[in-house]
């Protein structure tokens, strides 16, 4: 359900949700030995309302930062929830406590007008992005192709949030592969409560006044973190029938991360959340076969050349193609899944 929010979100370009103190603190603090000397950008945040200020001000002495920089988009109106209106943006530099009471006062924050409108591409906030060692942010759904584009472009650290699917892009998961993106820790069972005025559709138990809940939100870095250096512990072991093959593909199908066999050499198609337990030492990452192309139970399989599927593939931005497997004459065709192999 919760899904739907977000799809509906980016289909409106919703991005106005905000991020909770709490779910940046939990996050960062796996990053502290990161920020000692470093400047840091936020480039997607009004510092009059983000947390991603609060939280990078009220620690500038504790993580030990150099500078922080935040950029807002559009509003200058203190609410929260204005709808982008107002063309020119401000921007924030804040260079640590001055006299010594250890909080952010107004005479410590220096707020400069932006020419523009705060776009993080326009040529004045990428002049700031050129000036930040690491950029952390929960960037607009609906632009995160390309906001992760130029922070690859501009060789920059990240730390950001962004949606579980996007690992399916095909602009992300090239990235994935070639080890300069990985998932950070994420939100507790992922899923996120995000401030904001939108409709929520979760269940009465998860609805929080004020929140929509996105699940499958999570965090996307290239900071180094000892998580992604953890062997997934695995005690299962390969049968043919327990586990299996693909029709299209020479690779067997498995239906949840930990029952990934011990001692299978071959292929193996995982779900995405496989993504969360990833250590490049133990696994390698060969492609992404994407689910739900409209295949059911019974409906004849197509040929991965087949051109109309590769079209559809190539329009929802995926990458390879759909993998099927065979119970008898039906069709199954399993959620997506990564295509890893153990590392010799
Ligand atoms: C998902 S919200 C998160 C806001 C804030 N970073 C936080 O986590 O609380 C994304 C924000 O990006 C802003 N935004 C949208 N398009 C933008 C653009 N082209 N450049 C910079 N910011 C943009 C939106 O106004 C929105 O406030």
């Amino acid at each position: 359900m919760a899904n739907k929010n977000l799809n509906k979100a980016k289909e409106a370009k919703k991005d106005e949700f905000y991020t909770q103190l709490e779910d940046i603190n939990n996050e960062l603090r796996h990053y502290r030995e990161h920020f000692r000397g470093k400047t840091v950008l936020c480039n997607c945040d009004d510092p009059r309302v983000s947390n991603f200020f609060t939280y990078f001000a009220y620690n500038f002495e504790f993580l030990g930062l150099k500078k922080l920089i935040t950029t807002c988009y559009k509003n200058q109106n203190m609410d929260l929830f204005s709808q982008n209106e107002s063309e020119q943006a401000v921007y924030l530099v804040y260079e640590g406590d001055k006299n010594g009471d250890h909080i952010p006062n107004a005479e410590e924050i220096g707020v400069m007008p932006l020419k523009g409108d705060g776009d993080f591409r326009s040529k004045e906030c990428i002049e700031l992005l050129k000036e930040a060692d690491i950029v952390v942010t929960n960037p607009p759904f609906s632009l995160f192709r390309e906001y992760v584009a130029q922070l690859i472009e501009y060789e920059k650290k990240f730390l950001i949030i962004g949606h579980q699917n996007a690992i399916k892009y095909k602009e992300i998961f090239p990235l994935i592969q070639q080890n300069k993106l990985w998932l950070g820790y994420g939100f507790k069972g992922g899923a996120g409560h995000f401030i904001s005025h939108y409709e929520d559709t979760a269940t009465a138990g998860d609805h929080r006044e004020g929140m929509i809940r996105v699940s499958g939100v999570t965090w996307f870095t290239n900071l180094e973190i000892k998580k992604r250096h953890e062997n997934l512990i695995l005690y299962k072991h390969y049968t043919p029938e327990e586990y299996p093959k693909f029709e299209n593909f020479d690779a067997i199908n498995i239906n949840r991360t930990e029952d990934i066999p011990c001692d299978y050499n071959g292929v193996m198609g995982v779900p995405i959340t496989f993504m969360d337990k990833y250590n490049p030492e133990q696994f390698e990452i060969l492609g992404v076969g994407i689910a739900g192309l409209g295949l059911a139970a019974g409906v004849k399989p197509y040929k991965p050349e087949h051109k109309k599927y590769r079209k559809e593939i190539q329009k929802r931005g995926a990458v390879d193609g759909d993998l099927y497997m065979m119970n008898g004459k039906e069709v199954v065709v399993p959620y997506s899944r990564i295509l890893i192999q153990r590392k010799k």
